[in-house]
């Protein structure tokens, strides 16, 4: 996938009216319905400032939640309108519809250095669709389309594909930033390359894996996945989580990794408990877990391992928990990975949903090269896909 695409800071501006795609899918407090996460709404400051700053009026646009193409109110995008307007210092005019007349209007008579923002688009089915027509209204409303929702461009949809049919379509800042962090890991990273992967299931991250075994030197598995290597290597994992169907598949990669050189680092040992909570854990070696265990985290012999080969690392990319982070007695193994990357002078980047929430979580974000906002984005982006969202960008020159 060609990484090079033409940024907004190569095109003229000026006087124009900007379609800008944010990706404002926050977490909503389910009660309250108050922003619990604004991380996202913050990162597309810079392009909106940039924008609005080289004299753009700026037609922001996003999805928020799956409303699946009907109209629901606890899904608008008010309340986004309301904090961006705060944290823009300026008036966020908030459209009552997506295409309609109400949207239409304020759109003509936006003038630069103005910012408006469209209601939720996934509000009509034909986003998701990917409907021409739906796309070609949106645009109808601008003279240049600008992609910064980096969270969404795994998404083939109207407003992150549809529209680059009608107008010239490049990228923003902060879709920039991601190219250049993630991307040039992938592509051209400072070794030591080490990469991180945990998360529950080996099956959510075949295709990450296979990728990063032919571009890293180092590769350390926690997580719930970890218990289903453990097993292939024929060790006693007790009631741990093993995907049985996933054994033959992770032996292969044990033996492709040895092909390629690649160091595979697998728990030394794990904190187990009885159940699934918070209880007390009882640290055994991962070879031999008891029968009526499981594992939930990876023990402190591991967090050393690990933290070493991160620290000495010229890049580290890290995606997903070591354990059961939302446990605090199983948290230690997140938190000391996310330690190591805060100490670690190479390049360190953590790719997004669990794993920013945790090192934002540790208070430890600002301590790292790169907190990525996808989720599903960002892991498609490091199984080396071509995601329709970039794909559709003009390439730079
Ligand atoms: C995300 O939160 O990962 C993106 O906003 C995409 O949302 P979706 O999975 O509903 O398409």
């Amino acid at each position: 996938m060609n990484y090079l695409k033409k940024s907004v800071t190569e095109v003229d501006v000026r006087g124009k009216r900007v379609l800008l795609r944010c990706d404002f899918n926050i977490p909503l407090d389910k009660k309250t319905g108050d922003i619990t996460d604004e991380g996202r709404i913050t990162a597309s400051l810079p392009t909106i400032r940039y924008l609005l700053g080289q004299g753009a009026a700026v037609i922001a646009c996003s999805h928020l939640g799956r409303p699946k193409g009907k109209w629901d109110n606890s899904l608008s995008l008010a309340i986004v309108g309301r904090r961006l307007g705060e944290l823009l210092g300026q008036e966020v005019k908030m459209a009552k519809d997506v295409i309609g007349e109400d949207a239409r209007r304020l759109a003509e008579n936006l003038k630069p250095g103005e910012v408006m923002l469209l209601e939720n688009l996934r509000f009509h089915k034909e986003e998701e669709e990917n409907n021409p027509e739906f796309a070609k209204a949106l645009a109808s409303m601008a003279d240049i389309f600008v992609e910064d929702a980096f969270g969404s461009v795994h998404r083939a949809h109207a407003s992150t594909e549809g529209v680059s049919h009608f107008l010239p379509a490049v990228s923003g800042l902060l879709l920039d930033k991601e190219l250049y962090h993630i991307g040039g890991a992938l592509e051209n990273a400072a070794r030591p390359f080490v990469a991180v992967l945990g998360g529950a299931k080996v099956s959510d991250k075949l295709d990450v894996i296979i990728n990063l075994l032919h571009k890293v030197d180092t590769l350390l598995i926690g997580g719930g996945m970890a218990y289903t290597f453990l097993r292939a290597r024929g060790y006693e994992i007790g009631l741990s989580i093993c995907e049985e169907e996933k054994l033959e598949y992770t032996r292969r990669v044990m033996d492709k990794a040895e092909e390629l050189g690649v160091r595979v680092l697998l728990p030394v040992d794990v904190r187990t408990a009885r159940e699934y909570g918070n209880e007390e854990p009882v640290v055994y070696p991962a070879s031999a877990i008891p029968a009526d265990r499981m594992g939930m985290d990876i023990g402190p012999e591991t967090e050393k391992l690990f933290a070493d080969a991160v620290r000495s690392a010229a890049t580290v990319i890290w995606n997903g928990p070591l354990g059961v982070f939302e446990f605090s007695n199983y948290s230690h193994g997140t938190r000391s990975v996310a330690e190591a990357l805060a100490e670690c002078k190479g390049t360190t980047i953590v790719g997004g949903g669990d794993s920013a929430a945790a090192i934002r979580g540790f208070g430890l974000a600002d301590k790292v090269t790169h907190v990525s906002t996808g989720g599903g984005a960002t892991l498609e982006f490091m199984e080396g896909k071509d995601l329709p969202g970039i794909a559709c960008l003009l390439d730079k020159e």
